[in-house]
């Protein structure tokens, strides 16, 4: 079971240090915890958290090493933070950024390739779903990722991000089944996962952990989160 935390543009170093060193007191033993922090604020989560079982990674990665790639950060330089993965893909970076398919490919490719472990995101829209397109975007959005054992996929439908709308235990649970049955890897829900509903989510036999946005800002809520795993 795993538990990431996205904090997306939420907390500069010095409000990363508060939380890492709250964090580092709460018990959250015997669950795979990650914080994905904003790009400024890695380098603090990661010295701060060094020596827990608690693992930092970043929210983008480009897919080159180096080069002129103004505002971009690159997997080798997350390595050589100590960063251990980033998530590739997200819905709000495909909606503002223009992240396609193909530039998810890209990145998680790079990604996987300089040892970083990936959390890839896919998720149908509110139109997609009453459409009937569900399947059909998560096959399309899915076929570009490849299969490998450091590649985590979040199920993120777009309607349940930040909305307080969660897919409901049903919802998830067919998704995480048709992803599965595409490619074999463990699948975190997001979209409004919080500590009142992550138990029943986490429940599901194909929910594999969580990818928390807003709840994962707070270090009581996040923690309860993270328990909440133990007990499904
Ligand atoms: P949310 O965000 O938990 O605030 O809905 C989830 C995400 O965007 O990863």
């Amino acid at each position: 079971m795993l538990i990431a935390g996205n904090w997306k543009m939420f907390k500069g170093p010095a409000e990363t240090a508060g939380f890492c060193l709250e964090l580092r007191r709460a018990d959250v033993s015997g669950i795979e915890v990650v914080v994905c922090p904003p790009f400024v604020s890695l380098a603090t989560a990661v010295q701060l958290l060094a020596g827990t079982d608690i693992a930092v990674a970043a929210q983008n990665v480009h897919w080159d090493a180096d080069g002129a790639f103004t505002g971009e950060v690159s997997a080798p330089m997350l390595r050589e933070l100590g960063v251990y993965g980033a998530i590739v893909g997200h819905s709000e970076r495909r909606q503002y950024f223009g992240e396609t398919d193909e530039t998810v490919a890209r990145r998680t490719e790079a990604a996987l390739a300089a040892g970083l472990s990936v959390i890839a995101c896919v998720g149908e829209t509110e139109t997609q779903r009453e459409r009937g397109e569900t399947e059909d975007v998560l096959r399309r959005q899915v076929s570009v990722l490849p299969a490998d054992e450091q590649l985590v996929v979040a199920y993120e439908p777009v309607w349940a991000i930040g909305t307080g709308k969660s897919a409901t235990a049903d919802i998830a649970q067919e998704a995480h089944g048709f992803i599965k049955s595409l490619l074999d890897v463990p699948v975190l829900y997001g979209g409004s996962v919080k500590p009142d509903n992550a138990a029943e989510l986490l429940a599901q036999p194909a929910v594999d952990g969580a990818l928390v946005g807003g709840a994962s800002l707070d270090v009581d809520s996040f923690t309860a989160i993270c328990r909440a795993s133990i007990r499904s």
